[in-house]
């Protein structure tokens, strides 16, 4: 299973967003550090500010063997068509959030992608997204 990251709006800025709800390293070195300690694997990655680049993104990579780990940032709580476009596809989508949207303002409760994604991790910092990776490789072997 080839994985496969996808930020989405504002998150281009980590690092320099709001460093006190999503903390201060960029993603292109927190990257770095999760394609080492996967090294065997091939993790790519892919970031828009548009919500059909990502629809397009999903429909690429979401009929081969790939596990997508989602972070779609504000459109996780308007976007339907996401979540139409990771219900048509195969693949397995990991929601992953950097802050605990839960303890955030009201309209971060809900999540449109939630439903249709295999589980959501959110709050873990940086950290979310390597703990989507770890899911999907426990689906990978569940499925072997
Ligand atoms: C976010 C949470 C969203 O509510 C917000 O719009 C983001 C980032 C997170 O990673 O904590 O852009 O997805």
């Amino acid at each position: 299973m080839n994985i496969l990251v996808i930020n989405g709006p504002n998150l281009n800025l980590l690092g320099v967003r709001e460093p006190g709800i999503y903390g201060s390293q960029g993603f292109d070195s927190y990257l770095q550090e999760l394609r080492e300690k996967y090294s065997d694997r091939q993790i790519e990655y892919f970031q828009s500010n548009h919500e059909g680049a990502i629809i397009d993104k999903l429909h690429e990579v979401g009929f081969g063997d790939y596990g997508v780990v989602l972070n779609a940032g504000a459109y996780t709580h308007t976007s339907v068509a996401i979540a139409d476009a990771i219900s048509a596809i195969k693949a397995p989508v990991i929601e992953v959030h950097i802050s605990n949207v839960m303890r955030r303002e009201e309209f971060r409760h809900h999540s449109y992608i939630s439903p249709v994604c295999v589980g959501t991790i959110a709050g873990f910092g940086l950290d979310s997204y390597r703990l989507g990776v770890e899911a999907l490789l426990r689906i990978e072997k569940k499925s072997l």
